[in-house]
């Protein structure tokens, strides 16, 4: 709950009446909501924009603190998807949902039925994958009502592997833009978090020859990558204030806020975390401070290429190419940004809002 409240903490600024004016603002197509009061599950289905693909995001099962913080949940994520989609390429729209956790004991086989459901009556607008808090046992569970899913355990369906060799490919375009180097030989990275991701991201990195610098507050994740790479552990509250070549949030969103900003001793900001910017606004600070940083949703798109790629069932090959693609993607962005002097974060918006106006 802590990375939730932290993620939506401006967005739960919004007052209760102005949901649809939020929807509005952003453009979004459709926002259902299902309460199913057999079992008690509540859920909600936020479709920002159809017009490349259906709208392929994760269903998210975590605590809300209230009801209108989950829908603005669904909705922001939602609008993340269609940027995350459109400058990845992918024929996909953005969509994402929530099944509201309650504090309560409940029967979660019965909420992944109806959640199913409900997913099929959207007629295959919204296709549902793996999020916080959810497992490939709810995706099969959803699949047996609906195909409309791209995560299930006959899939092989952990992102992670995709994801992680996405930020390495944006991770070698940082370096290459801000530091003119073609390899990460010897090079210092800093990474937060080493969960799925993360701990991925250390082998391929140490593989490369950089050094490491890792901070979790899972203690035997950090000894792990201690132990089997030789990286130096730092505590979780310093990890983004080291001298450092490359900081690689890899476990919270908004870590990046005013605090942070002033205490980053960074060329390069580039890892997996969602909504790594606290606020937009954090974007300009960035820049301002001469910091490269890789927008979150360019950079970590590996995730949703690989949950494509099984819907689709395109060959390994190319889902792996299409990963690698985000190096160039990244680069685009990052000349696009010295071009017009404005921030990376100002201008991967500015892409995806093109593209999907095109
Ligand atoms: P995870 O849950 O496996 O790993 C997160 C790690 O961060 C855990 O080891 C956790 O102990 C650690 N952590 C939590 N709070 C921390 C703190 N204050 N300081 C340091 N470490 C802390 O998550 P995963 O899958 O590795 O994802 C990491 C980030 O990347 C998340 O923000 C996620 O939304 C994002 N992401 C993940 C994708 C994937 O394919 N797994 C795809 C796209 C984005």
């Amino acid at each position: 709950m802590t990375t939730m409240s932290q993620e939506i903490h401006h967005e739960t600024s919004y007052n209760k009446d102005d949901i649809l004016e939020y929807a509005l603002k952003h453009q979004f197509g459709e926002i259902h909501c299902k309460i199913d009061p057999d079992t008690g599950m509540k859920a909600i289905i936020a479709i920002h924009n159809t017009k490349l693909g259906p709208a392929l995001g994760g269903c998210r099962f975590i605590e809300y603190k209230d009801t209108d913080s989950a829908i603005f949940d669904a909705m922001r994520l939602a609008r993340g998807m269609s940027f995350k989609s459109a400058i990845a390429k992918l024929p996909l729209g953005g969509g994402k949902s929530v099944v509201i956790k309650p504090p309560h004991a409940f029967n979660r086989d019965a909420y992944f039925h109806r959640f199913g459901e409900f997913v099929h009556q959207l007629n295959g607008r919204y296709i549902t994958a793996l999020d916080s808090g959810t497992q490939l046992s709810d995706m099969d569970i959803i699949a047996q009502h609906t195909p409309y899913v791209a995560s299930l355990t006959a899939h092989d369906g952990d992102p992670s592997f995709a994801t992680a060799r996405g930020v390495l490919r944006g991770i070698e375009a940082a370096v290459s833009y801000q530091l003119n180097k073609n390899s990460l030989q010897g090079l210092h990275v800093a990474i937060q978090g080493l969960g799925h991701v993360g701990a991925l991201l250390a082998h391929h990195l140490h593989e490369r020859g950089a050094r490491l610098s890792v901070a979790d507050v899972d203690q035997a994740r950090v000894d792990a990558i201690v132990n089997k790479l030789g990286a130096t552990a730092v505590s979780v509250d310093s990890i983004h204030k080291i001298p450092c070549d490359v900081y690689a949030p890899c476990a919270l969103g908004a870590t990046i806020n005013e605090t942070s900003i002033n205490q980053l001793q960074t060329k390069i900001v580039a890892g997996a975390a969602n909504n790594q910017l606290a606020h937009a606004y954090h974007g300009q600070l960035l820049h301002d401070k001469g910091i490269l940083y890789a927008p979150d949703y360019v950079i970590n798109a590996g995730g949703v290429i690989f949950a494509a790629g099984k819907y689709f069932h395109t060959l390994e090959q190319e889902v792996n190419d299409k990963v690698d693609d985000i190096r160039a993607s990244l680069l685009q962005v990052f000349a696009r940004s010295t071009r017009e002097n404005k921030p990376t974060s100002e201008i991967a918006d500015s892409i995806a809002t093109e593209i999907l106006a095109g």
